[in-house]
């Protein structure tokens, strides 16, 4: 496929949503307590999507393949994508050479985001690293990748800089590390033989090697724009976390501990060190040797790097003690946590199609106001959203029927608002996604749009009931209406 068709596909999918934004009547009414004045003045609305989940043309107009495509081709599903540092950098390296027509492809993106009053974030590494890294040193095991990243990133700002003002540097590292390396789920399938079926890697070691080089290069590049960017360009940087929220299994101070614990390995593992500069104590304690130092130099590098927290919610968890001791060791009981979503049969909020995504809204203030409270961040929700799976048995007008999912946002929202008004710094919610689209490991068996894409019948496109709920609350009052922010990887 043509560049030129992709863009179309891309603003197609971008225009109909500011059209129903903007031109079409509201036509759910039971559902409007809330509204774009309930928010912050400058509060920015928008949706999600990710270069690799929707772009297709996988070996078009010189992209080369990332890790993502030879997992996917090794685990088949039929489906097109593509990539965003290989579309760039097909050798993975600036000295290597520049594909300009990736160049021009995001930047004609941009301008049209922009010139249709969308505020472009762009996310930097979204878990697609070039295979060429991956087979020179390892990817992200190594430390050579910060250098690279630095380069890369570098690159983006120099070209897109100018009208990107919001970067995230990347996309949920801890469930990149945590997918990739402990459990080997996920590209590129890494894990211990008894944790799960790798053929390679270590799942005591390699998920801190990997995140810590991920905060490495997050912070290089954070500082690289500060000192070379932000001046001129005037925009922000940070990176976005996956999130849940973990509530005590029991009343008890082991359970309270344990969820404390959870949290800590989940979320603080990344944030703690790039506020303060250095990992979380328990972790320190409870990883030991297993967990890497930042040097003196290193610490000040990373402390303080970012200037905003991207934060994406949809689900928690029970947590509990887990007493069980173990000579085979593993990121995936460091923390001596025992999750599970039900407690005694009874799940935590209401199912879902997706097995691990249970309804539970307060979770998002609970988050929300942790955050303020320990790191007294900025927060944009940039992921939050539910699925359905995908049923070729019922008919697109049957399946386009997502009372679900409006009333997963609509419970979100107000707790999100709640928390507002406890004092987090939220300045924007962004919904996840915009399109049916592919779920990286699931493939194509969810669906998280709000735009339903018919792949049976060249990709037709049509607007889910949340999607004019969504245009709903937004054209509710007009004080804010002129931006919405679209996240896309770059
Ligand atoms: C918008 O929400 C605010 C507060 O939530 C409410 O006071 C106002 O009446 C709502 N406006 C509309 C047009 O629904
Ligand atoms: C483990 O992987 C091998 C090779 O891909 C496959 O043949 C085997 O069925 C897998 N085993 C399990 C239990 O998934
Ligand atoms: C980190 O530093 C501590 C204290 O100097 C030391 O005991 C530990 O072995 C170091 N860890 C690693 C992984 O080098
Ligand atoms: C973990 O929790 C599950 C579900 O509640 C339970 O069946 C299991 O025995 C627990 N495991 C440990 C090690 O505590
Ligand atoms: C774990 O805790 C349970 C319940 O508190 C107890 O029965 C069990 O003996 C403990 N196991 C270990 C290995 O400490
Ligand atoms: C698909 O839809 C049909 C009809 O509504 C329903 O009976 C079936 O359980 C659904 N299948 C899945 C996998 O959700
Ligand atoms: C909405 O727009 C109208 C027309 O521009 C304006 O009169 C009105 O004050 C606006 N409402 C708010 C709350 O800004």
């Amino acid at each position: 496929m043509k560049i030129q068709h992709l863009l179309v596909i891309y603003l197609l999918s971008q225009t109909l949503l500011l059209f129903c934004i903007e031109s079409l009547e509201p036509c759910d009414q039971s559902s409007t307590t809330l509204n774009r004045s309930s928010f912050p003045a400058g509060f920015l609305f928008g949706a999600g999507s990710s270069a690799y989940q929707y772009e297709g043309a996988a070996s078009a107009d010189g992209r080369t393949r990332s890790i993502w495509d030879t997992f996917v081709f090794e685990y088949p599903d039929s489906f097109k994508f593509s990539i965003s540092w290989s579309r760039i950098l097909p050798q993975g390296k600036i000295s290597r050479g520049v594909n300009w027509i990736g160049v021009k492809f995001y930047n004609a993106l941009i301008d049209e985001l922009l010139s249709n009053g969308i505020e472009p974030f762009g996310t930097i590494f979204h878990w697609d690293i070039p295979q060429t890294l991956e087979d020179e040193y390892g990817g992200f095991l190594s430390p050579d990748v910060v250098d690279d990243f630095r380069d890369y990133a570098d690159f983006c700002f120099q070209q897109f800089g100018d009208r990107i003002k919001n970067w995230i540097t990347l996309n949920e590292p801890n469930l990149f590390t945590m997918y990739g390396y402990a459990l080997g789920d996920w590209a590129p399938g890494r894990c211990s033989n008894y944790i799960g079926n790798c053929t390679e890697g270590n799942s005591a070691t390699e998920p801190y090697l990997v995140a810590h080089h991920q905060i490495l290069s997050h912070a290089t590049a954070a500082n690289l724009y500060r000192h070379k960017y932000q001046a001129s360009q005037m925009g922000k940087i940070g990176l976005a976390v996956s999130t849940m929220w973990f509530v005590p299994k029991d009343q008890t101070i082991s359970s309270r501990k344990a969820a404390h614990r959870a949290l800590e390995f989940y979320v603080d593992w990344i944030v703690h060190p790039l506020v303060f500069g250095d990992y979380p104590k328990t972790m320190r304690y409870l990883v030991g040797n297993r967990l890497p130092n930042f040097t003196a130099q290193q610490s000040i590098l990373v402390k303080g790097s970012l200037d905003f927290l991207g934060v994406n919610y949809y689900t928690a968890n029970y947590a509990e003690d887990s007493n069980t001791s173990t000579i085979l060791l593993s990121y995936t009981t460091d923390s001596h946590v025992n999750c599970s979503d039900e407690k005694n049969g009874i799940p935590i909020g209401q199912p879902t199609d997706a097995s691990w995504l249970f309804i539970y809204p307060e979770g998002i203030r609970e988050i929300t106001l942790y955050i303020k409270r320990k790191y007294n961040l900025p927060i944009y929700i940039t992921e939050n959203g539910v699925a359905e799976s995908n049923n070729c048995s019922i008919t697109v007008d049957e399946a386009v029927k997502d009372g679900i999912r409006i009333e997963y946002h609509q419970l979100h929202l107000s707790y999100l608002l709640q928390a507002i008004k406890e004092g987090a710094d939220i300045k924007g919610y962004s919904i996840w996604s915009l399109l049916d689209d592919f779920e990286w490991a699931d493939g194509y068996t969810y669906r998280f749009g709000f735009i339903y894409v018919d792949y049976t019948n060249k990709l037709k496109r049509y607007l889910k009931d949340s999607a004019l709920w969504y245009k709903n609350i937004l054209q509710k009052e007009n004080a804010t209406t002129e931006h919405s922010s679209s996240l896309l990887s770059s």
